[in-house]
């Protein structure tokens, strides 16, 4: 039968019907093993039990109220992004720009939505600014991301993404979007030198563009360069947060924080919901009526993230994921078919010697196991932090004897 769906997705050749732990189950009963997690969204894999029994007690409590009233799930959330994205940075500034104050969190639905409200926040921000010192509210607010990257498929997170540029498609885009090649601080301080720029927009590691990282120290150059010419670094955590890289946040690693950090995706392990945080100082650019969403924090989503954020925390998933990352090297070795091994933790882009990454991707998963082809040479995987280290090596298993079969 003819699909009523949109056609916006070139889909796999398989419908699933439920999921427990590292597993998924086809129509026809079939069992997999899931590397692919929903594009890095399930760390607690399918059907875990907190996350379920919190989502069913809210839904027979109270699913939905308006943002006009108060809500004490979305301040309980709230505190403990704030928390984690805090958590670990040791250098407090002492200029007072950027100090371990406590931030604000904007709740939405997705990471579109998250970085939507950083993209509109970065701009009220550098008006309001420029009100206050010249008197004129009018600055340009250019904002300034990657080639390469992805932000997101709302016409703004899109025309912030690298991959809009050579695309002739939605035009006209919205303006104000300029864009340098990743992992290049020379580009980027070309760029912010010519004063119009409010926010520089980043991934730690590009997934969608095939998990690809820049060299350690690039965050923390960038936040230099944002301080010294006064934009804001705003780092897009949707893919890469919330522990799958070995750290809470990836951009930890350089040991910097932020001025607004954009999350959602792995937040409520698989109920839509995502995050903006923001510094306080900046957030405040923000007014009643300036930004929202009818469902952004509602209480069954925030329910599903403070339970997999509780859990997440009881387990240590940073340890676990960067245990996981050791495995796949162990396991994966380059020379022969594999070419490199990119990304962190369990989040990781394997780089093939051939372009015949959606051919693996597709006989693995006739194989019995889930993994994704964002390039050609590029097959990504993201496997749930609660896999454990048999099903690891299982899944490990298909993998590699995938690639023979489709390489040999
Ligand atoms: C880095 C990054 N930002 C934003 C998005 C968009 O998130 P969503 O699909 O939830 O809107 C994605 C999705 O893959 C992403 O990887």
């Amino acid at each position: 039968m003819e699909s009523l769906l949109m056609n916006t997705y070139a889909r796999m050749p398989v419908v699933f019907s439920r999921g427990n732990g590292a597993y998924l189950w086809d129509t026809s009963g079939k069992s997999y093993l899931d590397m692919f997690s929903g594009i890095a969204v399930t760390p607690l894999g399918h059907a875990h039990q907190s996350v379920a029994d919190a989502i069913s007690e809210q839904a027979h409590r109270l699913c939905h109220v308006s943002n006009v009233y108060g809500n004490e799930l979305g301040e309980e959330l709230a505190d403990r992004i704030d928390t984690l994205v805090r958590s670990g940075y040791d250098q407090p500034d002492t200029t007072g720009d950027h100090t371990s104050a406590r931030g604000k969190v904007f709740l939405c639905n997705s990471g579109a939505e998250a970085n939507e409200c950083a993209i509109k926040l970065a701009r009220k921000w550098k008006a309001w600014h420029a009100l206050e010192n010249t008197g004129k509210g009018d600055s340009p607010g250019t904002i300034l991301a990657t080639e390469g990257s992805f932000h997101g498929r709302t016409l703004a997170t899109w025309a912030a993404s690298g991959k809009s540029i050579d695309s002739q498609d939605y035009k006209p885009l919205p303006g104000g979007f300029s864009h340098i090649p990743y992992n290049d601080i020379s580009s980027l301080e070309d760029r912010l030198s010519m004063g119009d720029v409010s926010a520089f927009i980043v991934e730690p590691i590009q997934g969608e563009n095939g998990v690809i990282d820049p060299d350690r120290g690039y965050l923390a150059a960038a936040r230099d360069l944002c301080d010294r010419y006064g934009a804001l670094l705003v780092v897009d955590e949707v893919q890469t947060g919330l522990a799958k890289t070995g750290r809470w946040f990836a951009f930890q690693y350089d040991n910097i924080l932020p001025d607004v950090v954009t999350v959602a995706k792995a937040l409520g392990n698989g109920m839509p919901i995502g995050a903006c945080w923001a510094r306080a100082e900046v957030a405040s650019a923000f007014r009643p009526g300036d930004h929202g969403s009818t469902f952004g924090g509602q209480p069954l989503a925030c329910a599903a993230a403070i339970a997999t954020l509780k859990v997440m925390k009881e387990m240590d998933a940073p340890s676990r994921a960067v245990q996981i990352g050791n495995s796949i090297d162990k396991r994966l070795h380059t020379g022969g078919a594999i070419l490199s091994l990119s990304g962190r933790g369990a989040l990781r882009g394997i780089v093939l010697e051939s372009d015949r990454s959606l051919d693996v991707a597709r006989k693995a998963l006739e194989n019995g196991l889930l993994v994704n082809a964002p390039r050609p040479q590029v097959i990504r995987i993201a496997p749930p932090l609660i896999m454990t280290d048999e099903e690891l090596e299982s899944a490990l298993d298909i993998l590699v004897s995938s690639m023979e079969e489709v390489l040999r």
